[in-house]
């Protein structure tokens, strides 16, 4: 099994220097967390060493460098490029990623550009990513997306290719009034082009829960434990929280070269508190925040004046985003005027650098910060947070992390605080410089116990493992729905059949559900062949509906078939009269009805349907998300409420429905069942009170669910057309 990574930026960024092409590690959480999974894939149980990774080599390269290009970067770090130009790089990566997605998800509407060239591009160079993965592409590899520059990328793999795919958020991903400011076209487009993956997967629980919302009310699809169910396929948006290699960060502060870069920061930076400050450039860090608090910290606390440092690393990003210009400055003037308003000859109170830091030098600098300050306004999970943890090989040192990284999720034993409250950085400032090493040790030793254990291989290959799954799922999804062979079968058995008794549901199954149900007359055609398909008097058709003994008569008293009314309260044979199941009573309607008009006064397009043994409360015509958020309430309203009465309270395919206790399709499907001895049986039915009906049927029984849903029914059939589908065939057959 190979394991095909895609994301923008390739693990490395190339450089041309004298001639030469030379290689430079690329920056960012997505490229140092996938770089040290790729590197220990060795070991792993699941994929063998094997991997390829597609994406942009970080500059635009010249047609005639391009070759020496691709062979150095498969040759040396197994890598693909997708050579983008400079002109579309701009409206994709600066424009479309970097001034739409990147500050609309971390919550920056304000920064928020929309452009539809920028969209324009984004589609393009989505296609251009699919078409690199179809080169290279092999039956069985796993493919796994990254981020938010291909959003619509599963989707586009998905309709040419049958391999697993795998899509991770890097970022957050925002709540429903955040993304909705997207264009409809664009956000339906999004979500679309994500569920082309097989798995989702995203950093924290919140951000799953959004995007399924999302889902919800863009698309209209409920999810079940996260599973999406969209056509004839399963999707899965999960979450897991990125980690980072333990033992890597843990075990270098030993090691001799992070000693001698030790060494030597020891001398610039003596026996001061060290405050580190580590992060790319970026808005959505909040450094300025950062910068404000210390200034206010040491306006209050004179006894830390001389005694110490700010270590600040910003590492250069996106420079060529107005915003991130602009941020530059205000870092720059607001250290600058810190130093000037507190320095010394002898003090310096922030050490600013605007570079990148190589692993030693990082670790090294990890292990000599008292302190770790990180205050992001959004950032999806930070993993600056966990590697200066897992870096301190003495358990020492204080963590102040923002409640708006994902990371602090995960890492509740640090001091959390609000950046938005400058107050709050300073009093965790002074309770971390105050911090007795006995508290650190603790808290540290349990943040490391969890960075260990859930570290960087365990997160990629519980996603893995679980696309693995999913994969297998679907499949097994995708075998029941019956197929040219099984079709056949059931009609040579039809045909074969003395007795026949064929079920057949209405709503969702001979016809497509409806807004409204009243409109939901059988047509000249489907009528048509229900009575020619009748007329063999070795088949008895018995239409099963939740609808009333009224309509049905109206509808289909003239033909020669069976009828179940209300789910199975009312039957009426051939030839004969309706009569009720068993003896019910409707008394207590009278108690329910008010409180259903109560939820259908309070949700706009929602109705009460009265039958005589039944209630109903309809919401096919409300808004998706609003319309199952109030449904659930009414459902636990309603069990609370009937408890102590013989009713009982369903959820069908959007109504609840409010029936005796004890009735339902099956009660109804046995008595036809125990009156005869039938050679051929088959139910299809669209509904979740159809499953009542398939759970009684004799195993050889054609049971066939419409829509595909998990289901007790032997096979499922896509939609109502499928099913007229083979009833027309039948009806040719007889
Ligand atoms: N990093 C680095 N050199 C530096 C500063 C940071 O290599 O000078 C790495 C750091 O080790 C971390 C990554 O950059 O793995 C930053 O990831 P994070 O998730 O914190 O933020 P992102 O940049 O992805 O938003
Ligand atoms: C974040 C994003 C990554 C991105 C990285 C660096 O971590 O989630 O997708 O690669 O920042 O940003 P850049 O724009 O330089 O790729």
């Amino acid at each position: 099994m190979r394991l095909l990574v895609v994301s923008n930026r390739l693990p490395v960024t190339v450089a041309e220097r004298k001639g030469q092409i030379k290689f430079q590690k690329s920056p960012g959480g997505l490229v140092s967390g996938l770089s040290v999974y790729l590197d220990s894939l060795k070991s792993s149980s699941i994929i063998e060493k094997k991997y390829l990774w597609v994406g942009w080599p970080g500059v635009p390269v010249a047609e005639k460098k391009k070759k020496e290009v691709k062979e150095k970067l498969l040759s040396e770090v197994d890598s693909y490029p997708v050579f983008i130009s400079e002109k579309a790089m701009d409206n994709f990566y600066h424009g479309f990623c970097n001034k739409t997605i990147w500050p609309l998800f971390h919550y920056f509407p304000s920064y928020t550009v929309y452009d539809e060239e920028y969209w324009e591009t984004y589609i393009k160079m989505n296609q251009n990513f699919r078409d690199a993965v179809l080169e290279v592409v092999k039956p069985g590899d796993i493919i796994w997306i990254h981020d938010y520059h291909l959003m619509l990328l599963p989707m586009m793999l998905r309709e040419k290719l049958k391999n697993p795919i795998g899509f991770f958020l890097h970022i957050p991903f925002p709540s429903f009034e955040m993304f909705r400011l997207l264009p409809g076209k664009w956000r339906a487009r999004i979500l679309e082009g994500l569920l082309g993956a097989h798995l989702i997967g995203f950093h924290t629980h919140d951000y799953t829960q959004y995007f399924l919302r999302c889902v919800h009310r863009i698309l209209g699809y409920e999810h079940n434990m996260g599973k999406i169910i969209v056509g004839d396929r399963v999707i899965k948006a999960d979450t897991y929280p990125m980690g980072i290699d333990f033992k890597k960060y843990n075990s270098a502060a030993c090691t001799k070269a992070v000693q001698r870069h030790k060494k030597e920061l020891e001398k610039t930076l003596g026996d001061y508190k060290v405050i580190l400050s580590i992060d790319r450039l970026d808005y959505s860090k909040g450094i300025l925040n950062r910068l404000q608090a210390y200034e206010a910290f040491l306006e209050k606390n004179h006894q830390w004046h001389t005694k110490v440092v700010m270590v600040m690393v910003v590492v250069p990003s996106r420079i060529a985003v107005e915003h991130y210009q602009e941020m530059k400055k205000q870092i720059d003037a607001l250290a600058g005027r810190i130093n000037g308003r507190f320095g010394t000859l002898s003090w310096t109170p922030i050490i600013y650098q605007y570079k990148s830091l190589a692993f030693n030098s990082l670790v090294a600098l990890y292990s000599a910060g008292d302190v770790a300050l990180l205050t992001p306004l959004r950032d999806g999970m930070n993993l600056i947070a966990k590697e200066y943890v897992a870096a301190k090989k003495d358990k020492t040192g204080v963590l102040i992390l923002s409640e708006m990284t994902g990371a602090s999720h995960e890492m509740g034993e640090a001091l959390i605080m609000n950046p938005n409250n400058i107050e709050e950085i300073v009093d965790a400032l002074e309770e971390a410089m105050e911090m007795p090493k006995e508290e650190q040790i603790r808290r540290n030793q349990v943040l490391q116990r969890r960075l260990e254990f859930y570290d960087v291989s365990k997160w990629a290959e519980s996603f893995i493992k679980d696309l693995a799954a999913l994969k297998e799922e679907q499949k097994r999804f995708h075998d029941k729905i019956m197929g040219p062979a099984a079709r056949k079968l059931l009609i040579k058995d039809f045909m074969n059949a003395k007795n026949r008794l064929i079920f057949l549901d209405y709503d969702g199954t001979l016809i497509p559900f409806s807004k409204n149900p009243l409109e939901a007359r059988p047509d000249k055609k489907l009528l048509r062949m229900l009575e020619r398909l009748a007329a063999d008097k070795k088949t008895q058709i018995i239409l099963t509906s939740g609808r009333d003994k009224h309509t049905l008569q109206s509808w289909f008293g003239e033909l020669d078939i069976g009828l179940i009314a209300e789910h199975g309260i009312w039957l009426k044979e051939k030839n004969k009269k309706w009569r009720l199941i068993k003896p019910l009573n409707s008394e207590w309607k009278e108690e329910i009805i008010p409180v259903l008009e109560t939820y259908a006064g309070r949700l706009p397009g929602s109705f009460v349907e009265e039958k005589e043994y039944s209630l109903v409360w309809h919401y096919r015509r409300v808004n998706a998300e609003m319309g199952s958020l109030i449904a659930k309430e009414l459902l636990d309203y309603l069990i609370d409420f009937t408890a102590n009465i013989d009713i009982q309270v369903m959820q069908g395919h959007k109504v609840i429905e409010i029936t005796d206790v004890d009735v339902n399709k099956s009660s109804a499907g046995l008595h036809w069942l125990s009156g005869k001895t039938y050679d051929f049986i088959m139910a299809i039915g669209g509904d979740w009170t159809d499953e009542y009906l398939f759970k009684v049927l004799p195993q050889n029984a054609y049971s066939i669910r419409v829509g595909m849903t998990q289901s007790y029914a032997r096979f499922n059939l896509r939609n109502n057309a499928e099913v007229l589908d083979l009833l027309n065939r039948l009806v040719k057959k007889k």
